[in-house]
């Protein structure tokens, strides 16, 4: 097909990867490779990928935690699982030669800000050139579709709301708000849409926000705490943070998505928020839902922001869900935080009963 792009003297590139010929198997005769598995929002993934009656393998560093074997639950030991990093081309064609999957959710990366920065070459070659092993992999072997893990992190700051697809994450005076964390995400970002450009790669990349749930990391404040405390009766105190409001996200609405992304028609978008939509909701809000839903909870918090907190906070927007509803008929299941506390509470108490 002509394409103006590659006039004016730029080569247009000879290499067919075989985009659009292909048939895609139905659900229940596939397999999904899933990197970073083992981690928090991996665990409930691999949970729900089984549920569609997919084979799943897993790909991670380190083994899974307490909380994603719990969240996998029955059939986990059948879950092929390679330690391998993403950041390593020959071990990841391996696993690709030995498993053949017929798609890829990429999750697997690494989050710790602080790491990333003091780690700058790791966080290259992990978070964006990991991404790259994986698509090369993927056109060597013929595997036809990608849901990459981004983040909100990629966002500068609000420029509109609700965020929606068409955000500028770059602006004349700044860039990704989270330093090398949204940066390496908006760089394999861009590298996406380098290859479906060029190629016809077809790859689809989600921006999840504050995800919370059953295993839920440290890097989305207070909450963890909150729900964790109460369940096991200790207390929750933070002096600061109340007022700070996010884009809270339900760990399986972020499953539900992703499942929706895999099966999104050719024509859909390729950049889905993982949000609830909505208003944001405060940590002050949160602290009051988790004392109505465990009584006796000695959840408390001060309304202020600290210093640190106050230019994350400025970067909070209302997220639009817009196109995940109209292209791909995803509605969140927890679109009331309430909601999806009370999901974590019975989970986690589970899981501590377990
Ligand atoms: N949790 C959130 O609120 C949130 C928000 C936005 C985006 N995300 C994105 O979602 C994805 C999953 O995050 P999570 O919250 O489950 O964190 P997590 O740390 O629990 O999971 C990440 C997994 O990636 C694995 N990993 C790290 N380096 C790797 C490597 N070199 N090769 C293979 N695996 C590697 C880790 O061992 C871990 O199991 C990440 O890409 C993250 O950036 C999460």
């Amino acid at each position: 097909m002509p394409d103006a792009r590659y006039e004016q003297g730029m080569a247009r590139p000879e290499i067919d990867i075989g985009a659009g010929s292909r048939e895609r198997k139905p659900v229940a005769e596939r397999t999904t490779l899933l990197t970073g598995g083992a981690g928090f929002i991996g665990g409930h993934l691999a949970r729900a990928l089984l549920d569609t009656g997919r084979r799943v393998t897993v790909l991670d560093v380190r083994a899974y935690t307490p909380e994603a074997r719990f969240a996998i639950g029955s059939g986990i030991d059948e879950i092929p699982f390679e330690v391998a990093s993403i950041g390593d081309q020959a071990r990841v064609l391996d696993v690709f030669r030995t498993h053949r999957p017929d798609e890829v959710v990429h999750a697997g990366m690494i989050l710790d800000p602080a790491y990333l920065a003091t780690n700058r070459s790791t966080a290259f070659q992990v978070n964006v050139g990991g991404v790259i092993n994986l698509v090369e992999a993927m056109i060597a072997f013929g595997v036809p579709r990608l849901v990459n893990f981004s983040s909100i992190g990629v966002l500068p700051r609000v420029m509109y709301q609700p965020i929606d697809g068409n955000h500028p994450i770059l602006l004349a005076d700044s860039g990704p708000g989270t330093d090398f964390y949204g940066s390496t995400k908006a760089a394999a970002e861009t590298m996406l849409f380098a290859y479906n450009q060029a190629f016809g790669f077809d790859f689809r990349t989600i921006r999840p926000s504050a995800v919370y749930g059953l295993g839920m990391n440290q890097y989305v404040g207070p909450i963890k705490a909150m729900v964790e405390n109460a369940v096991r009766g200790q207390p929750a105190h933070f002096e600061f943070g109340g007022s700070h409001p996010r884009a809270y996200t339900h760990v399986r609405d972020i499953a539900g998505l992703v499942i929706a992304m895999l099966d999104a028609p050719d024509d859909a978008d390729r950049i889905f928020y993982g949000s609830a939509g909505g208003p944001l909701v405060t940590t002050t809000e949160v602290a009051e839902v988790v004392r109505e839903l465990v009584p006796g909870a000695d959840v408390e918090i001060g309304e202020e922001l600290s210093e640190a907190e106050k230019p994350v906070a400025a970067l909070r927007g209302e997220l639009s869900i817009e196109n995940a509803h109209t292209q791909l008929g995803w509605e969140p299941q927890y679109g009331s935080i309430r909601d999806g506390i009370v999901q974590y509470i019975e989970q986690y108490r589970a899981f501590v009963g377990a």
